[in-house]
């Protein structure tokens, strides 16, 4: 048992409407991943751009911005063992088309500007800290043990 850290994932508004919230529950809690926040919202303009800051000067943004602040979106906080890039590589490649048949975007999606999830980059140091801070306030997270993590880990 080691490195257990937290990560953001977020249903975007085509997963939430195409009604994908259970499946993509399940597949991490049966994972042995631990859900310690969640919150159900329509994202404000200024959380989608700080949120997708980094692409700001990219020629998407806009509609990217528009997508994700247009119906509900589903945010959580999983956490694990090395929980950002195992949930990155269940989610799969960013265009679906391209995504592994078994991973989240290749099951579920087809399209590059509807892949359904988001999750915190494993190749940005630091992404998952920032994310859940934008998210969420320290006291809507929780601390509890799942009662399978003596038969999870080692
Ligand atoms: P996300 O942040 O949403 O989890 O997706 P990601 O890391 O796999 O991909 P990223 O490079 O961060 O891109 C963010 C979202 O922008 C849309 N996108 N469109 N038209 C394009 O070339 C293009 N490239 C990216 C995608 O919807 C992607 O999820
Ligand atoms: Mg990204």
């Amino acid at each position: 048992m080691s490195d257990r850290e937290r990560t953001f994932v977020m249903v975007k508004p085509d997963g939430v409407q195409r009604g994908l919230i259970g499946e993509i529950v399940s597949r991490f809690e049966d994972r042995g991943l631990k859900l310690v926040g969640a919150k159900f919202a329509q994202l404000d303009r200024e959380l989608a751009e700080r949120h997708y800051a980094e692409h700001e000067d990219k020629p998407f943004f806009e509609d990217l911005v528009g997508f994700i602040t247009a119906a509900p979106v589903f945010a959580m906080v999983w956490e694990g063992q090395d929980a950002v890039r195992q949930i990155r590589s269940m989610i799969g490649a960013t265009d679906p088309a391209e995504a592994a048949p078994g991973t989240i975007r290749g099951d579920l999606g087809l399209d590059l500007g509807r892949n359904v999830i988001h999750g915190s980059d494993h190749e940005d140091p630091g992404a998952n800290e920032r994310e859940i801070g934008l998210f969420f306030d320290d006291d809507e997270l929780t601390d509890y043990e799942r009662i399978d993590e003596t038969w999870l880990y080692e």
